[in-house]
C-alpha cells in the first residue's frame, strides 16, 4: 500500500533552535512520536492508569450503531478521514462494522510518523482486505489542505483519544476554526475529548507508577541525541507533570538537574540549563461537555451529540459544518 508523503514543515532542528530561546524552554510535543516515542505510546494505552484509551474504546464497542446512524453513512458514499490515526486500534472497531454494513466509504488515516502509519496500513491489509485505505504522512496543517477538496464526498473526519486536548484552548479554536473554513457544509468532525474529573485520576494517568510516561518524555532527549548528534546525560534530566484543575489542564516538563550544558553537533550549537530548570513538552487539556459545546460553537460548528463511557470519564462530540 502507498503511503502518500509530504515533508513534514515542522523541523526539530529549527523547534529546538526556537523553543530552546524562549523562557521556559519548550519543544512541540509532535516530536514525541518518532519510532521509540510510538513504542512508548503505545505501552501508554495499555496501562491501567491512562484510562483515555479504554473508555473511548468502551464508547466505541457499546455505541458504534447509534454514532454511526447519528453520521448517516449508510446513506451516501463518504470519505472518512482520521487525523493523528496511530496504531487505529479504535477505530478498526467502526470500520469493521461499517465494512460487514455495507458502507460505501475510504479511509484516509494521516499521522506524522511514518513508522505508525505504515504499520498500520500493513495491519488493515491483514485485517480487512476489502477495506479501501490511503494512508497519509503529513502534518494537520497539510493534511487539512489535502483532504478538503479530494472529491466531491462528504468528509467525516476523525480526531481521536483526546488529541485535541495537546492543544491549548485557544490553539483548538483557532484549528478548528481554519478546518471549518476549508469544509464543505454538512462535513462532519467527530472529536475525542478527556472530561475534567477527580484530579488524582487525571494526576495517576500523567505520572505513571511504571514509569512509561516519564521514558516518554524523556525520549524526547534521546531523540535530539539520535537524530541530531545531542550529547543529553540522560541521567541529569527528570520528568515531572502535574495537573491544574481549575484550568484542565496537565502540564507536562523535563527538569534539568544540574548546571549543564548540551551541544547539538547538527547545529553547531551549545544550549546551557540551570539546574532545576524546565523544558516545557506538553499540554493535555481537559474539558467539560459545557466548555466543549462552548468551543465548538465558537470554532463555527454546530453540536450534533455527545456519546459517554459509563464512568463519564471520557466523551466523544459528533460536530457538523453548517
Ligand atoms: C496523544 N495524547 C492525546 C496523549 C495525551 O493524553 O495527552 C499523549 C500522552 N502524554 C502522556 N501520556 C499520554
Amino acid at each position: 500500500m502507498q503511503i502518500k508523503t509530504q515533508e513534514i514543515r515542522t523541523n526539530l532542528g529549527e523547534a529546538v533552535r526556537l523553543g530552546f530561546s524562549k523562557n521556559p524552554k519548550s519543544i512541540s510535543s509532535m516530536f514525541l512520536y518518532d519510532a521509540e516515542g510510538d513504542r512508548l505510546f503505545q505501552e501508554i494505552m495499555k496501562m491501567p492508569e491512562y484510562y483515555l484509551t479504554r473508555c473511548e474504546e468502551e464508547i466505541f464497542h457499546m455505541q458504534k450503531e447509534q454514532i454511526l446512524k447519528e453520521m448517516q453513512v449508510f446513506e451516501e458514499p463518504f470519505n472518512l478521514m482520521e487525523f493523528g490515526a496511530g496504531d487505529g486500534s479504535k477505530t478498526k472497531i467502526l470500520l469493521h462494522y461499517l465494512l460487514e454494513n455495507g458502507a460505501d466509504f475510504t479511509y484516509y488515516p494521516v499521522d506524522i510518523s511514518k513508522h505508525i502509519l505504515s504499520e498500520l496500513a500493513y495491519s488493515l491489509q491483514q485485517e480487512m482486505p476489502a477495506l479501501k485505505v490511503h494512508p497519509m504522512n503529513f502534518d494537520y496543517f497539510d493534511a487539512i489542505r489535502e483532504t478538503t477538496h479530494l472529491n466531491n464526498r462528504r468528509n467525516i473526519t476523525l480526531f481521536l483519544g483526546s488529541n485535541m486536548g495537546n492543544f491549548t484552548r485557544e490553539q483548538a479554536v483557532d484549528f478548528y476554526k481554519n478546518f471549518a473554513r476549508e469544509s464543505k457544509t454538512g462535513n462532519l468532525l467527530f472529536v475525542g475529548i478527556d472530561r475534567r474529573k477527580n484530579p488524582h485520576i487525571i494526576s495517576q494517568a500523567y505520572d505513571d507508577p511504571h514509569g512509561i510516561t516519564a521514558a516518554f518524555n524523556l525520549n524526547l532527549l534521546r531523540r535530539m541525541n539520535r537524530e541530531m548528534g545531542a550529547d543529553f546525560d540522560m541521567e541529569a534530566f527528570r520528568h515531572y507533570s502535574f495537573y491544574e484543575p481549575v484550568s484542565g489542564e496537565v502540564r507536562s516538563y523535563l527538569i534539568s538537574l544540574k548546571d549543564q550544558q548540551v551541544y547539538f553537533e547538527t547545529l553547531e550549537e551549545q544550549f546551557f540549563f540551570k539546574k532545576d530548570e524546565l523544558i516545557h513538552t506538553e499540554i493535555s487539556k481537559k474539558y467539560s461537555p459545557e466548555e466543549i459545546d462552548r468551543l465548538a460553537e465558537e470554532a463555527g460548528y454546530k453540536v450534533l451529540c455527545h456519546f459517554t463511557d459509563e464512568r463519564q470519564y471520557f466523551l466523544d462530540s459528533l460536530w457538523e459544518v453548517p
